[in-house]
């Protein structure tokens, strides 16, 4: 069974101007792939992770995750399926500045009602995993880029969910803390069989992935499967982005 199907979505946004942004589209994703999702900017990137994260449902079509469609959910047990299920990462960290790198990792937990011991106790292995332990009692003003993307990591993973969503999160990262979040989810993947969906305008990030589909307009337009060869992989992605043509390349604003 497919841990994610997207049937035939359609994403119109209404208001002054009606805009299409996601056309007919379908993606199925099995548990334990990692698969990037690139394509130029306003192609519909963020609009798709976003009705697969449960935030913004499909004009029409179907978002299935194990087969049920979110949602059909009322609100709280949506809140909850979002919190248990899916590990969000984005781009600007999202975490809390009045909160310790140790409280915003615990923050999901906390709101669950976990007991304390089991929260050390998971809080202590991931740290541990993800390098962070020398860090948990800072506030998030006192540690840097790279540092609060693993904060992000950890808090996502702290549910052990089914399924990671990542928005740019190395878009703000300098490219040895990119390189270091990348090798951090591709462990997640491997060892924890972690399903990633990662959207990326980052070649380099992107060859991290088992396979790369790219969008345009809101439709598919191709897809590439990485083979043996890490460095043939990252070649096709170069040129499918050229082919593809438009702003991919440019780095996008820094956003706090
Ligand atoms: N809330 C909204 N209301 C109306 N139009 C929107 C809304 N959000 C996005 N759009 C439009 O939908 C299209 C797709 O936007 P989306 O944010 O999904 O692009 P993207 O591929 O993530 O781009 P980027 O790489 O710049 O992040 C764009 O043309 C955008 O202007
Ligand atoms: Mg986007």
């Amino acid at each position: 069974m497919a841990l994610l199907k997207v049937e035939k979505v359609n994403k119109i946004y209404t208001g002054n101007v009606n805009y299409q942004a996601i056309s007919n589209l379908d993606l199925t994703v099995e548990k334990g792939e990692f698969v990037g999702i690139m394509g130029p900017s306003g192609s519909g990137k963020t609009t798709l992770l976003n009705m697969i994260a449960t935030i913004d449902p499909p004009t029409s079509g179907n978002v299935l995750i194990h087969d049920a469609n979110p949602y059909l959910l009322n609100f709280n047990d949506l809140a909850t399926f979002r919190r248990k299920e899916l590990g969000f990462i984005f781009q600007s960290f999202n975490l809390l500045d009045t909160l310790t790198v140790r409280e915003n990792i615990l923050l999901p937990l906390t709101l669950d009602g976990t007991p304390l011991a089991e929260m050390d106790a998971r809080l202590e292995v991931i740290a541990d995993k993800l390098g962070i332990t020398p860090i948990l009692a800072k506030r998030t003003y006192e540690i840097s880029g790279g540092e609060s993307q693993r904060t992000a990591v950890a808090r996502a993973a702290i549910h052990d969910p089914k399924l990671f969503l990542a928005d740019e999160p190395t878009g703000n990262l300098d490219s040895k803390n990119s390189t270091e979040v990348m090798q951090l989810l591709s462990r997640l993947n491997q060892e924890e069989e972690a399903t990633i969906l990662l959207v990326t305008h980052d070649p380099q990030a992107a060859s991290y992935c088992d396979r790369v589909v790219f969008i345009k307009d809101g439709s598919l337009y191709n897809e590439i499967y990485c083979g043996d060869n890490t460095a043939v992989f990252y070649q096709q992605i170069m040129d499918t982005l050229t082919l593809l043509g438009g702003k991919q390349h440019v780095i996008p604003p820094v956003r706090h």
